[in-house]
């Protein structure tokens, strides 16, 4: 981490943790809002391959979610990253995604990363291109639901970024 963010922690979330990434994904004002629920779920059985960043008095002030794709276990599939708006534009978001994957690296092996990201959503293009620039790796772009598969109203579809390949222990 850099200087910046000396006093932030990077750790693996609690249970505890899952109102205070809801309220991150509420205030992003970007992120499909889940239901509270999903959080707390999340923090309960996705915790090994999701991050949270801690300030000085441990509470949450960004995240990353992610799981394993079940057919493909060695793709880690980011879900949700989020960073508070006090904290943005200082790399914490770019610290979350590669402590994440050192992780789960060391712990269950990673050949690529998969993400979606709605066009024009420049900030969270260029965390993952830079992503893939500092790992050496390609970026496969494609359409993976369209804006017609979303039955509650007009949605932008979700591009698919494929990236990889990824050292398997980094
Ligand atoms: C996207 C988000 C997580 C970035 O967090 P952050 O901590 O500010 O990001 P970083 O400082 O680590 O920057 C990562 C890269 O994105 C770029 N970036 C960050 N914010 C940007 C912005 N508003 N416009 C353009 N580029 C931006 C940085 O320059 C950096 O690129 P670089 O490595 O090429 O220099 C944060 O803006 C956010 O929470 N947004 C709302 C939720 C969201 O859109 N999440 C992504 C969808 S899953």
């Amino acid at each position: 981490m850099t200087a910046a963010q000396a006093d932030l922690q990077i750790d693996r979330p609690t249970v505890a943790d899952g109102a205070a990434l809801w309220r991150l994904a509420r205030d992003s004002r970007t992120l499909d809002l889940n239901s509270s629920y999903s959080y707390l779920l999340w923090c309960r059985d996705f915790a090994a391959t999701t991050a949270v960043a801690r300030d000085g008095h441990g509470e949450p002030v960004g995240f990353v979610t992610g799981y394993l794709r079940p057919d493909r276990p060695r793709t880690l599939l980011v879900w949700q990253v989020a960073v508070d708006g006090a904290h943005r534009g200082r790399g914490l978001a770019a610290a979350l995604l590669d402590g994440l994957v050192a992780r789960t690296a060391a712990e269950h092996g990673l050949t690529a990363l998969e993400t979606t990201i709605t066009p024009g959503n420049t900030a969270s293009e260029r965390l993952f291109t830079s992503f893939a620039e500092r790992h050496g790796a390609r970026v496969e772009r494609e359409v993976l639901f369209g804006t017609g598969l979303f039955p509650d109203g007009p949605h932008d579809p979700e591009v698919l970024y494929r990236i990889g390949p990824l050292s398997p222990s980094l």
